[in-house]
């Protein structure tokens, strides 16, 4: 019997990716770069499942491309911005995602962020390698204090509540805002505060953004924001780049209107080498990365190969973004 014919829009680790190569006819595309658009147009066609990643859109467009024999796209990331769900439900493809195993690496790296822009990590390494380290200094690279200070979650979702913890195990005080789950019953065991968007930005120390993209959280953290934090707050940045506006984060930046930013997502994705933002030296850029540990790739690459295999054999998707489409 021939094997199902999937596209694997990059190549994903090897756990994974044998897989899929095992159970499909599978066509992956071998550019260290997302293919071009009408490449992905090109190869859909004809297929029985897709294996896309983040950077590759998924929409009407592409679905009509792959045509009506299209049994499932599966993400590889718990992130879906990139794909039209309800494009995909209205024709009855499952859309698979890759949440639960990368919720405390990304944390993680959240955290550090956020203790590389307090203490100033990053200006630290590029001050010595720049020959400027010529005594101990009584007011060299002073940044705030991490432990006691006031964190403030933006999305109470996994990876904000595992940011949470984090925040607890260096006893600071945490805020939340999430207008979805405003009651969340973990807060009690996390000491965590639900309240307003307004209160978590006026209070927090540090503000680090968990939510996911979409209509109501593109350029959420925009200039009214920026009025309302803290000239000494530090903004987190770990989800998705659109979330923040990056012209009014500049703005905030260069005008002392907020201290520091880290983030690990920008809009667009990689940042312009000509934009404002890295001319500045309090900010820290990381290449989205967040999710970006060797077991974590691994799990997310066979979490997102079994979501591929379930959908072309008409079974449930082990984590589905649609699942409606099965009930
Ligand atoms: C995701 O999974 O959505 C991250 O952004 C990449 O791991």
């Amino acid at each position: 019997m021939s094997k199902p014919k999937v596209f694997v829009t990059r190549a994903i680790p090897e756990k994974g990716l044998d897989m899929v190569k095992e159970f499909c006819d599978a066509d992956i595309w071998p550019g260290e770069l997302p293919p071009p658009r009408e490449v992905v147009l090109e190869r859909v066609r004809g297929v029985d499942g897709i294996l896309s990643l983040l950077t590759t859109k998924m929409d009407a467009a592409v679905m009509d491309a792959a045509g009506p024999q299209l049994k499932v796209i599966s993400n590889y990331a718990v992130g879906f911005d990139n794909i039209d769900i309800p494009e995909a439900t209205k024709r009855g493809i499952p859309v698979g995602n890759t949440p639960g195993v990368l919720t405390d690496t990304t944390a993680d790296f959240a955290f550090a962020l956020l203790m590389s822009a307090a203490r100033r990590v990053v200006e630290a390494d590029k001050y010595t390698r720049a020959g400027k380290w010529q005594t101990w200094g009584p007011k060299l690279l002073l940044g705030p204090d991490v432990h006691g200070a006031t964190l403030g979650v933006i999305g109470f979702g996994r990876i904000g509540k595992a940011m949470a913890k984090r925040g607890l195990g260096f006893d600071m005080k945490v805020l939340y805002f999430d207008p979805v789950n405003p009651n969340d019953p973990d807060a009690e065991s996390l000491n965590a505060t639900s309240v307003d968007l307004d209160t978590v930005l006026a209070e927090s120390d540090f503000v680090s953004v968990h939510t996911p993209l979409n209509k109501h959280t593109h350029h959420l953290i925009s200039t009214d924001a920026f009025k309302k934090m803290k000239s000494s707050a530090i903004l987190i940045n770990t989800a998705r780049g659109p979330v923040v506006d990056n012209q009014a984060l500049y703005q905030a930046l260069s005008s002392g209107e907020i201290a520091y930013a880290a983030l690990d997502v920008t809009e667009p994705e990689p940042i312009p080498l000509d934009s404002p933002l890295l001319g500045l030296d309090n900010i820290i850029i990381a290449p989205h990365i967040a999710s970006g540990s060797l077991a974590t790739r691994d799990k997310m690459a066979v979490m997102a190969a079994e979501n591929l295999i379930a959908g072309l054999t008409g079974k449930r998707l082990p984590t589905c973004v649609n699942p409606e489409l099965f009930d």
